[in-house]
Formats: C-alpha cells, structure tokens, sequence
C-alpha cells in the first residue's frame, strides 16, 4: 500500500481498485452494450475516485514522449508553440517509476499557447490492472504545466467507464532538469 495514501477514502479505493488481483471482464460484444444501455434509464450514477502518478520521459533511452512535429516558427517561440509530442506515458500508484504500473496515458499533446507554456491535451487514460483493466477514460483539457493545479475535463470512458464525465486534477510531483516529469493525478469521474 502507498505510504503517502492518508485519505481513508482514497485507501478504499486504492483497495478496491488497483489492488484486487482478479478483474471482472466487461462484456464488449455489440449485443451486451445494448443490453447495457437499454437497463441506463434505471441506473444510478456513481462517483469512483482514482489517484495515480504520471510519468512523462523525455530524455534518455527509454523516452515515452515523442515530438513528431512543429512549425518553422516554433524554434523561435519561448512557449515551442507549435509543438506536437505523442506519448505512452506509465501510470503508476506511487510517485516512484518503480512503483506498480496501474495503466498508460495515451495521446498527444501541443503547445497551443504563445503567452504561457499551455498545452492542449488529447489522451485516453488507459487502465491495464485491478478492477478496471481494460477501461479507459478520454481526456480533453488546457494544460499551462507551471501552474500548480490543473484541472481538465474528462469527456468519456469505455468498459466500466462507459458515458463517463469527470475532472482530472493534474500536479507536477517531480519536474527534473532534463524535462523528465512525475504528474499526480486526482481524477474524479461519475458513471454508471
Ligand atoms: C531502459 O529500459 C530497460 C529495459 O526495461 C532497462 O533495463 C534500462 O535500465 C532502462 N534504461 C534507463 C536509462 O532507464
Ligand atoms: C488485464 O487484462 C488483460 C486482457 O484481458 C490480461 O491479459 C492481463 O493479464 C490483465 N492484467 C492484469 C494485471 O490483470
């Protein structure tokens, strides 16, 4: 169990969702889903909060973010405005890269700001252990990473996250002088 995990709440979860060795599997055939959407006007909405740690590696050999494009003019921007990075970033429980991997962060993300470093986010959040193996949550949000919060909205979910909406609370935990980047994430997220 997380040292660091002193919110009983968030200790449940941690319990109850990445820890738990088997994974009920979600049926994803056609016919299920619209078993499952059809029982919807019945469901009740629920809350599940997930607490984890992004690892953004941009130096080294085993980088997760790729720059796959920019501008001419980016070079010359203070903010690399213009810059596009794809990443397959490691979500663990702890702070460490050694701690247990929960899931990736998937998708792209840009320097869509000219005044501040602001990137805009495009990922899945994509579980690979416990309880929601196999889920994912999409993510679309504003990003200026200096800032101490960052709040971005969740706009979806598949599996056990299915017609998900929540909010992802983003802090930098460790930013070392290569750019290389640990991320605590709060994510609150409601569905059914
Ligand atoms: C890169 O990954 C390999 C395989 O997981 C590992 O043995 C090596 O230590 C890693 N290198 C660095 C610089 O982290
Ligand atoms: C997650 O699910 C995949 C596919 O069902 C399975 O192969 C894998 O072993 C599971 N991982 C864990 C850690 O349970």
């Amino acid at each position: 169990m997380e040292r660091k995990c002193i919110i009983s709440m968030l200790c449940a979860f941690l319990i109850a969702g990445f820890a738990t060795p088997v994974a009920p599997a979600i049926d994803k055939r056609p016919v299920a889903v619209e078993r499952w959407c059809e029982k919807l006007p019945h469901a009740k909405e629920k809350l599940t909060k997930l607490h984890f740690f992004f690892h953004d590696v941009v130096s080294g050999k085993n980088e997760t973010v790729v720059r796959v494009a920019e501008s001419k003019a980016t070079a010359k921007s203070p903010t690399v405005f213009g810059a596009v990075f794809i990443m397959d970033d490691p979500l663990t429980e702890g702070p460490e890269p050694s701690s247990k991997i929960v899931g990736r962060a998937q998708g792209i993300y840009s320097s869509a700001s000219m005044e501040e470093i602001g990137f805009l986010m495009t990922l899945n959040f994509v579980f690979t252990n416990g309880q929601y193996n196999g889920s994912s949550l999409s993510v679309l949000g504003y990003n200026p990473i200096f800032k101490k919060y960052r709040e971005m909205p969740i706009l979806g979910g598949s599996g056990h996250f299915r017609l998900a909406r929540g909010i992802a609370t983003a802090k930098t935990y460790r930013l070392s002088a290569s750019g290389d980047a640990i991320v605590e994430y709060h994510v609150m997220v409601l569905h059914y």
